[in-house]
């Protein structure tokens, strides 16, 4: 037998990435490996058109992912006739705009959180969305946790009971050491707040899914390194430092906690930090209801730790859910339970959501009505750490 050629009848979508720095080789692994891990797709990307903001940053962005053409303007990207979908994963303050440019050329957008630096901003962007009709998605990628899917679940049929008291944490410490240099992400008007809309939205998120609204806050912001040097490099986290440049004044929040009120009763405490000292990169969540408990930590991505107080008095406590095919889509990477599940899977997991959504023509779990609801706690956490109060959350 010859070598016979591959064809397929699946269609292509067009993607304009705009940003190529961590998020963009996320979002465009989760493209790629779609298919691969699900068997199948709705649509084959095709990789149209990276933008960023120079040339050597664009050009070498599209050559390591391997988009067919580049630009430095995203006007260009996202206007042009081939694209479909539009990935925002540029710093934040850049979201509106680009979003706002995509709508209105009739994209699908996909961008990463928080989505706006305002709630009014994400508002507005998702009332342009749903007047133009297309569909978005946030990066919430911690939704997609097979631990989530099934706590969600859990939650949902009623297994914890009546939902009491969420906690959730998102630490790390990245930005422990005074030598990280001042990029886009503590700046004011580039990143909006600090380790709250970086950290926190994530743990909002997960809390919205698992509890339901928020009704009201009460926060405590801390900036612990008030000055940081000038960046040698491009964006992100890689970037090197001028030790010897006069500092940049750090115009955002470094940790902060906050208590939460639920819209059904239920209480909460979320924290977020960017220099957690020894908390190298840790996150959990907690949920206490009337008749049943769960833990869940991301280091430990394959184990749900469950408590249920129906169990028989002699054999009461934790036990350890080990993950697999059962939960969420964790089939689809593994075909037995206990493998963890890296970060870039759970991308992989949101972007078929994405896709299938797109097929469907149904909203995807995680939309930018999500993204504003989010944008609304953070806003009112950052109100209330400000101002040293309780703050009611916009319903
Ligand atoms: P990054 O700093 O690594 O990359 C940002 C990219 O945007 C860079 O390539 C930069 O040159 C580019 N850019 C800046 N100005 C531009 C312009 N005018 N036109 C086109 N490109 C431009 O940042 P990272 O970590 O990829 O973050 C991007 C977004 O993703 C942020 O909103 C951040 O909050 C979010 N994020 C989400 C995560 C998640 O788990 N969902 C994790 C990390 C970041």
């Amino acid at each position: 037998m010859t070598l016979q050629e591959v064809t397929s009848s699946v269609p292509e979508l067009g993607i304009a990435m705009i940003g190529s720095g961590l998020m963009a080789k996320s979002h465009t692994m989760g493209y790629r490996n779609v298919e691969s891990v699900y068997g199948t797709t709705p649509f084959r990307p095709r990789f149209t058109v990276l933008a960023d903001a120079s040339e050597d940053l664009a050009r070498r962005g599209a050559e390591s992912l391997g988009y067919e053409r580049w630009t430095v303007d995203w006007r260009e990207a996202v206007t042009a006739p081939e694209v479909e979908v539009v990935d925002i994963v540029t710093p934040n303050f850049l979201h509106k705009e680009i979003a706002m440019a995509a709508i209105a050329a009739g994209k699908h957008v996909y961008c990463e959180k928080p989505l706006a630096l305002s709630a009014a901003d994400a508002k507005e962007m998702y009332e342009a969305a749903e007047a133009a009709g297309v569909k978005t998605l946030v990066g919430f990628n911690y939704l997609r946790n097979p631990a989530i899917a099934e706590a969600r679940r859990l939650v949902r049929e009623g297994a914890l009971g009546d939902i009491w008291t969420f906690s959730g944490s998102f630490v790390l410490d990245a930005c422990s050491d005074p030598n990280v240099p001042f990029t886009w992400r503590f700046e004011r008007a580039r990143a909006g707040t600090g380790a709250l809309g970086d950290l926190g939205a994530h743990i909002i998120s997960l809390a919205h899914v698992l509890v339901g609204p928020i009704s009201a806050v009460s926060g405590l912001s801390r900036t612990f390194i008030k000055a940081r040097p000038e960046p040698t490099g491009v964006f992100g986290y890689g970037s090197g430092a001028d030790l010897g440049a006069p500092r940049h004044e750090v115009e955002n929040d470094d940790a902060t906690t906050f208590l939460v009120e639920f819209a059904n009763g239920a209480s909460g405490h979320i924290e977020a930090s960017r220099v957690a000292t020894g908390r190298t990169w840790h996150q959990s969540i907690e949920l206490i209801g009337s008749r049943g408990a769960l833990q869940f930590v991301q280091q430990d991505i394959h184990t749900l730790r469950l408590y249920l107080s129906g169990d028989p008095v002699d054999r009461k406590g934790y036990r350890e859910v080990e993950l697999g095919p059962s939960h969420g889509d964790y089939g689809a990477f593994w075909p037995f339970a206990g493998v963890p599940l890296g970060v870039h899977e759970l991308k992989t997991i949101e972007v078929h959501e994405w896709l299938s959504a797109l097929a469907e023509d149904r909203t995807p779990d995680g939309d930018f009505k999500e993204g504003w609801r989010v944008s609304e706690v953070l806003d009112a956490v950052e109100r209330s750490a400000a101002e040293r109060r309780w703050v009611v959350v916009p319903q």
